[in-house]
């Protein structure tokens, strides 16, 4: 008997997206330039139109520019090594971070990492679209950035984001050379699409 073999994955953009969708990319590469006051507004901007449960908005920034050079090394101090290595040159760095309980009930609220997801896929779309790049990095000590920050225990910080113009692949060592020129490869819709019983 023949077998079907599906291909799973695939490198390139298969149905129509949007321009900010096709470029957006975490890059580790950055440009020394600053991010405006006005284009730092932009990004939260961006951030506070995502939906979330009940509206309650759980996210939380906290950002620190390169001309903040000890809240900036507050927020660095905390990354994990294999991080630090490349987002020592992002001008931008900002904590994202969820209030654990809803305001209307201080009941725990599950949806807010989720939510939280959501403000900054919309914050990294803007980014794009205003020509910087955002790499997320969950690889952070937690417990450090609490301390540096005095983040209370209403909220947890959830994912550190490395901002800035991108820079050029030869700025970086490896193995981080390669990898920002490499595809980028995605599931097809075959893996995680269905349009019958599961
Ligand atoms: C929640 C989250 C945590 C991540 N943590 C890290 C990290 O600690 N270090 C890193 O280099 N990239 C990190 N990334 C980036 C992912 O590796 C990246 O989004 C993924 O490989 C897809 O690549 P793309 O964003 O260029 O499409 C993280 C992304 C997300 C959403």
């Amino acid at each position: 008997m023949e077998t079907q073999t599906i291909e799973l994955k695939s490198n390139t953009i298969e149905h129509p997206v949007f321009a900010e969708i096709r470029e957006r990319k975490s890059r580790r590469a950055y440009l020394p330039t600053p991010v405006s006051g006005e284009t730092i507004k932009s990004l939260f901007e961006a951030a506070r139109w995502a939906p979330s449960s009940s509206n309650e908005q759980p996210w939380a920034y906290l950002y620190a520019t390169k001309d903040q050079p000890e809240l900036w090394e507050k927020i660095f101090d905390s990354l994990m090594e294999g991080n630090k290595f490349w987002a020592r040159e992002a001008p931008l760095l900002v904590v994202s971070m969820v209030r654990k309980n809803f305001l209307k009930n201080d009941k725990p609220n599950g949806s807010a990492r989720f939510d939280l997801g959501a403000a900054n896929a919309f914050l990294s779309l803007q980014a794009t679209h205003l020509g910087l790049n955002v790499h997320q990095m969950g690889g952070f000590e937690k417990e450090k950035i609490i301390r540096n920050l005095n983040i209370p225990d209403t909220h947890e910080p959830v994912v550190v984001l490395a901002i800035g113009y991108p820079g050029t692949p030869e700025q970086l060592a490896e193995p981080f050379k390669t990898r920002e020129t490499a595809p980028r490869e995605r599931f097809t819709q075959e893996f995680f699409v269905m349009n019958n019983t599961f």
